[in-house]
């Protein structure tokens, strides 16, 4: 009798051993979604700005009022003699606004090589902002401000598409950035 209690335990054993792989590996699939979303809001900067990793922060505005904020005046932060504008972190500033199947500015010139520092907003509903041939994928949403500092190390024309569906006009909300040099 005494053979088939221990089996009875060794199979316990192996039951708790089994548990145990199948608790970590469900724990590893929820890290390793949970990192893909993360990797999704938090994204890469490849191809043309370089792959550095670069994190994206949201800060809040009243989409009824940009008037009163730098919206207002969408594109680069420039100077009276139209030079960009130096903030204390060292970047450039630009704006832009996501809003009725359109971006603002329509055609946003950037100088390469400097790192620029993007606050794009939407004013009505959810509208993405992809840096097509980058990894930057950002969500908007109406009152939030996605901020995220970039560097173009080549000129050229870089376009900026609406990866969320927001309505009839989204297939046409396509916006450039002119890199230059
Ligand atoms: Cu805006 Cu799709």
């Amino acid at each position: 009798p005494q053979a088939p209690r221990l089996d009875h335990h060794a199979l316990e054993r192996y039951e708790r051993i089994w548990l145990g792989v199948a608790v970590v590996m469900t724990v590893l699939l929820f890290v390793g979604v949970l990192s893909s979303l993360i990797s999704g809001t938090y994204p890469r900067l490849s191809g043309q700005g370089g792959g550095h990793s670069m994190a994206v922060t949201k800060g809040r505005v009243d989409p009824a009022n940009l008037a009163a904020t730098p919206f207002a005046r969408p594109g680069l932060v420039v100077d009276a003699a139209g030079q960009p504008v130096v903030n204390a972190q060292g970047t450039l500033d630009a704006y832009i606004v996501a809003g009725n199947f359109t971006f603002q500015p329509a055609v946003l010139r950037l100088p390469a090589g400097r790192p620029v520092t993007l606050h794009v907003t939407a004013t009505d509903v959810a509208h993405g902002f992809q840096i097509t041939g980058t990894n930057v994928n950002v969500e908007l949403l109406p009152g939030h401000v996605a901020t995220l500092t970039v560097t173009f190390r080549r000129s050229g024309e870089q376009h900026v598409i609406c990866n969320e569906y927001c309505g009839l006009g989204h297939h046409n909300m396509i916006t450039r950035f002119l890199v230059e040099p």
